[in-house]
Order: structure tokens, then C-alpha cells, then sequence
């Protein structure tokens, strides 16, 4: 076999190609309007791939194929997978992720209509249309942190676990985004009750980058999770963040077990490489650049 043919058919295997040629396969990704799926997008279609997008509503400036659908009801979605090879799901709804902070309702609950039920329904649905790869988006340390929308993450995962498909599972630790919402939601206040808890924060491209190369690369199951390069204390964060924005803040630590039950917990496995440091002053070149 020569060469060409022989790299055909592995990407084939991998559903890179059609059989009957050089046709790229279709990508599905769920939450490609949020943080995460904005950076996924266009690292698929610079790897040449074709990707349609599942959302409630187009988003103009994106340009791609949009399949337009609600998990919560399951609109639309079996239309969404005609044809489909791969699906990358990096929806959810985190209303602690939308406001960018914890309210006291979050202790008490979290809803479950995109991230269980919408699961649940994604899956069954993919199976109907013979889906060759179920890459699904999930978070570091689910079993130990106590909030609802951890559990409810949980079980989404445990759908996924559980299913049929031909499944991939990938952890991300808390998105620096979300770190910055936070930080900047307490700003207002003269003092900060913030966890000692260590834990490793990363850029939503870093995590784009690894989930790319897991959705062709062949393997199925459980992943390595994923985490930014600093491994330093929620405090220590806070700090570098009060440098990067001129506050100036006290701190009150908080112990390391409660940050663990809010879920500030490490991820050991791939790093990523752009430090919170770095992130921060991007912002603020970004801010200034505006
Ligand atoms: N944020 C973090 O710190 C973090 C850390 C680790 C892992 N993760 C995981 O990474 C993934 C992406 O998180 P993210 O922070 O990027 O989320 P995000 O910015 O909040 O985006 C959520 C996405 O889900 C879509 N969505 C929400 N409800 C929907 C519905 N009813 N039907 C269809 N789509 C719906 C949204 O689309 P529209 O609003 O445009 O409809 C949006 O594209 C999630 O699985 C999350 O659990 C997040």
C-alpha cells in the first residue's frame, strides 16, 4: 500500500475522510457560542475540518454551518446530527458561570434541563444516527466539591459513561474567565473571604488545543484531565489579579477543605501553558487596545 493510501485510510478510521474520498466529516459541537466553544470552532475549521454549531440562536459573526435547536427541549437536535461524525459537547447552563459568582441559591440547586436531561437526550439521539465519537466536556473534581451544579455535571457525566457510544471524557479545571468574573463580582467589597485551597486554573485555548487533538486522535474513554501551568493558592491568584487591576484588597483565608467543596481542585495530567499572569495582562492590553 502506498504512502497517500495508507495515510488515507487511517484518517478514514479516524473519520477525518469519507470513504468515497477527500470529504472532510462533519463536527458537531454543542456550546460552541460559549467561552469554551468559541475557541473550539475556529481551531476545527483551521484543521480544515467542516463543523456545524447547535445553538439557540446563529451568531452572525461566526461563520459556519448552524443547526439551530435548544437541549433543554430538544428542538431541533436530530435535524443537528444529519450526517454528523464527531460531537464535541461544551454546552451547559452554569448560571454561577453566567453571573460570574455564588449565590446563596446555588447551595440549594442547579438546573438540569441542558446538562442532564439535554444529555440524556443528545446521546440517545446519537446513537440513532450512528455518531463515531462522543467527546464530552466536564470538570475537575466533580465527586468532591458539594455545589448542585457539580452534581448535576455529574450526572451528565455518568450518562456519558454509561452510554453506547463511542465516548471520550475530558476534565478541565475552573477557566480563568470564570476566575476573573469572580474576582471581579467581590471587587466592590473592601474585604475578601477567599479558600487557601491550591488548585491549577486555565485558559479556555489551552483547553480548546488538547480537546481538538482528543477528538481525532484515535483513543476512546476516560482522558487525562486537563489544568493551567500554576499550581498556587486561590489567595495567590486574588493577588496577582489585584496587581494586574491597581486594587488594592484585603484577604481573609478560608480553609482549603471548603475551597475544595466549591470546587477549586487541581487537575494532575496535561497542562496548559498560558499563565494567569499572562492572561491578566492580555486583558488589560486588550482593554486599553479597545
Ligand atoms: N467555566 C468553567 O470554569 C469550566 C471549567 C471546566 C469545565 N467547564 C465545562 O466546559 C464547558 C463549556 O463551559 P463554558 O464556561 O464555556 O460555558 P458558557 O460560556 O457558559 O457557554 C455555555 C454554552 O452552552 C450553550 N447552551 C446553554 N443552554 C443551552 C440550551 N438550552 N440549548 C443549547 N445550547 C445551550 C450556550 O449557548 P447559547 O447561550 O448561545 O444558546 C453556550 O454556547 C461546559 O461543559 C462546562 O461545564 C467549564
Amino acid at each position: 500500500m502506498s504512502h497517500a493510501s495508507r495515510t488515507q485510510t487511517v484518517l478514514c478510521e479516524r473519520g477525518l475522510f469519507s470513504k468515497g474520498g477527500f470529504q472532510m466529516s462533519l463536527i458537531l459541537v454543542t456550546g460552541g457560542t460559549g467561552h469554551l466553544g468559541r475557541d473550539i470552532v475556529p481551531r476545527l475549521l483551521k484543521a480544515g475540518h467542516r463543523v456545524r454549531i447547535f445553538a439557540r440562536a446563529p451568531r452572525p459573526e461566526i461563520q459556519v454551518e448552524w443547526a439551530v435547536g435548544d437541549l433543554a427541549t430538544g428542538k431541533g437536535l436530530r435535524a443537528a446530527l444529519q450526517g454528523v461524525h464527531t460531537v464535541i459537547n461544551a454546552a451547559t447552563d452554569s448560571p454561577i458561570a453566567r453571573r460570574g459568582g455564588v449565590r446563596p441559591l446555588d447551595f440549594v440547586r442547579s438546573p438540569s434541563a441542558v446538562d442532564v436531561e439535554g444529555t440524556g437526550r443528545l446521546i440517545d439521539l446519537c446513537h440513532e444516527a450512528s455518531v463515531q465519537h462522543f467527546l464530552h466536556v466536564s470538570i475537575v473534581g466533580l465527586e468532591e466539591a458539594m455545589l448542585p451544579y457539580a452534581k448535576i455535571k455529574l450526572a451528565g457525566e455518568k450518562l456519558v459513561r454509561n452510554s453506547p457510544l463511542p465516548w471520550s471524557v475530558v476534565r478541565a479545571t475552573p477557566f480563568y474567565y470564570l476566575l476573573e468574573k469572580t474576582f471581579a463580582g467581590v471587587a466592590p467589597l473592601p474585604v475578601w473571604p477567599l479558600p487557601r485551597t491550591p488548585f491549577n486554573p486555565v485558559d479556555t485555548a489551552d483547553v480548546a488545543d488538547y480537546l481538538v487533538r482528543c477528538a481525532f486522535d484515535g483513543a476512546r474513554g476516560e482522558r487525562a484531565e486537563i489544568g493551567g501551568p500554576d499550581d498556587l493558592s486561590c489567595i495567590e491568584f486574588a493577588r496577582q489579579y489585584q496587581k494586574a487591576r491597581h486594587l488594592r484588597r484585603a484577604i481573609v483565608p478560608l480553609s482549603e477543605h471548603l475551597g475544595r467543596r466549591m470546587g477549586f481542585i487541581g487537575g494532575n495530567g496535561v497542562r496548559g501553558t498560558l499563565s494567569w499572569a499572562e492572561w491578566l495582562d492580555r486583558g488589560a492590553a486588550a482593554a486599553v487596545a479597545a
